[in-house]
């Protein structure tokens, strides 16, 4: 099963996600999840896979059974969302433009990436309180980059989750780096 909660509209030649960046099909992955609140940038989900599964989840599934559907106008804005993604690859590649520009002027700052093609770039910090911190004087600086640490990543690997998208400029990426620059001086004068 793959969540594709952050490559799908972002990865693939057509937006189609990972399975589409990484050449998978059906008979590699027999189940698919998909949200729809991120590059979609509307609301819900969905799960894709054989007739059986698709059945058992809709007899059996007790959070869709029980809950009230999503909304018809939640639905037609994820309909329209779908028709820019495919309509409008260009947002795609501008996206894959900043990711590249920001790793490369986050690699020669030194920082500590993790190989990731997508949207979501984290900066490894390791200790909890220098993550926080850090997030700390990107916001004073007007950046918000999440520090996220465990439990939701391993112990001794918190890291700034920095997350790009196709609304933002080439300008706004060299004024993170910039921050990120001051920020790491700040931080790591302060003995931390
Ligand atoms: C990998 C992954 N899967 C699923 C979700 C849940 O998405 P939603 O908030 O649309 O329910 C998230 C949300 O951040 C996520 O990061």
């Amino acid at each position: 099963m793959v969540d594709d909660a952050h490559g799908m509209g972002c990865l693939g030649a057509t937006g189609a996600g990972c399975l589409e960046h990484f050449g998978l099909g059906e008979n590699q992955v027999p189940i698919l999840m998909g949200t729809l609140g991120k590059a979609f940038g509307s609301y819900g989900a969905f799960v894709a896979g054989s007739e059986a599964l698709i059945e058992s989840l809709i007899q059996f599934a007790r959070p869709y059974i029980y809950t009230t559907a999503i909304p018809p106008a939640v639905a037609a804005a994820t309909r329209a969302a779908l028709r820019l993604l495919q309509e409008e690859g260009e947002r795609r590649e501008h996206l894959h433009k900043l990711v590249q520009r920001f790793r490369a002027g986050a690699e020669s700052l030194g920082l500590e990436l993790w190989p990731s093609p997508s949207a979501i770039q984290p900066i490894i910090v390791g200790d909890d309180a220098r993550a926080l911190r850090l997030a700390e004087q990107l916001r004073e600086r007007g950046y918000w980059v999440s520090a996220i640490r465990p439990p939701t990543v391993p112990e001794g690997t918190a890291r700034l989750r920095v997350t790009l998208s196709a609304a933002h400029s080439e300008v706004q990426v060299d004024g993170l780096l910039d921050a990120l620059q001051e920020s790491w001086r700040v931080v790591g004068e302060a003995g931390v």
